[in-house]
């Protein structure tokens, strides 16, 4: 046992694929979540994947009595993993104040929590969306911090600042925010995946979806962008690369190999790819054909972003090696197995 760590949001996306990837590297996981965004079923995923069902408890992080209680319940915890928090960019633009109190008020409580309870070590999760549209392409983690153009993007950038002053302030503490592009695909075995509520807003859910004939075709939002096809370009990178990040992280902060108590890397895989190379994988990996058309730009789109993930390899010895196809293979192999469940 390497240690106990509460993963909030460990039954979302991409906290699920964590939470297995830190039982097999035998850390205890124990999950907090809402089930906001997510299904008490996916507990049952990570059994049939790594034969633990982690210790789960239905709170909200906002309500700090019930934060208490997991602490009081738990004793020592190790280690905090923090997902938990709303993450749809158009929802957060109509509802801003939700967003800047849920993802806000759940991270101080936790940070709070932590220094009550003596938790030394912090992994959150961040996203490049804190870049806004930089002005040079790869991304380091030296680029400037711009615009983040919606709600939710400012929740990332505020929720940074908070942990990297917090810190500044708790000599005895550690933290690493992680910088996440695109994650895609689902575990390989297809116990987990990406469950979106409703209508998808991401690209590769709406991909499946639509080839799985839940929605009539994908709309390409514009292709009169200036890349060398004219749509946006997004760094995707696989689930569970980017799972393993986050075990490689906790490592670092709990095996002190930190360089400085707050640290930030960005994970990705460092490719560039456009909407129309996404769809042409989509169609190589499974063979299925797409429906699509092209349609007027989405408010809020940056046009083009990759990281530079040398940081990352550097530092964390970490590396998303899983190619495009390969995650496009998976993200369709999920979907069927979600259609067969409901059928
Ligand atoms: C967005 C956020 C990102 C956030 C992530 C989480 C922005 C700029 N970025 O990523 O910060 O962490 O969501 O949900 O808002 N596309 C289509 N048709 C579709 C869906 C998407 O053409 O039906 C295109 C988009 O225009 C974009 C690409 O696919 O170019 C990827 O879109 P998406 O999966 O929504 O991710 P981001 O917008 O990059």
């Amino acid at each position: 046992m390497n240690g106990k760590v509460i993963v909030t949001g460990g039954t979302g996306y991409i906290g699920s694929h964590t939470a297995v990837e830190l039982i097999t590297a035998g850390f205890e996981v124990v999950i907090i979540d809402n089930l906001y965004n997510s299904d008490i079923s996916v507990l049952d995923g990570i059994r049939s994947i790594t034969g633990v069902t982690p210790k789960f408890y239905d709170y909200d992080l906002c309500d700090s009595q019930k934060l208490e209680e997991v602490f009081g319940a738990e004793g020592k915890v190790d280690a905090i993993i923090h997902f938990a928090a709303y993450k749809a960019v158009g929802e957060s633009v109509r509802k801003p104040l939700e967003y800047y109190r849920n993802n806000l008020t759940s991270l101080m409580n936790l940070l709070e929590a932590m220094e009550r309870h003596n938790t030394t070590a912090l992994v959150f999760s961040s996203s490049c969306t804190v870049y806004g549209q930089p002005d040079t392409l790869p991304v380091t983690e030296s680029s400037p911090v711009k615009d983040a153009a919606s709600p939710y993007g400012y929740t990332k950038q505020a929720g940074e600042v908070i942990i990297r002053d917090t810190m500044a302030s708790r000599p005895g503490q550690k933290a690493i925010s992680l910088r996440y592009f695109n994650p895609i695909g689902a575990h390989p075995t297809a116990f987990i995946g990406e469950l979106p509520r409703g209508v998808p807003e991401n690209l590769v859910p709406y991909i499946t979806q639509t080839a799985i004939g839940l929605r009539e075709e994908l709309k390409v939002f514009g292709t009169d962008y200036d890349t060398p096809d004219g749509s946006c370009i997004r760094d995707y990178l696989h689930v569970v690369d980017l799972a393993k990040a986050h075990v490689v992280a906790l490592k670092r902060l709990l095996g002190g190999e930190n360089k400085a108590n707050y640290e930030v890397f960005n994970l990705g895989m460092g490719k560039g790819v456009s909407v129309l190379e996404a769809i042409a994988a989509f169609g190589k990996a499974t063979g299925v054909r797409l429906n699509y058309s092209v349609t007027g730009r989405r408010a809020g789109d940056i046009e083009k972003i990759w990281a530079d993930p040398s940081l990352a390899n550097r530092e964390l010895g970490w590396k998303a090696g899983i190619s495009i196809e390969e995650a496009m293979e998976t993200a369709w192999r999920w979907e069927n197995k979600l259609k067969n469940k409901k059928s």
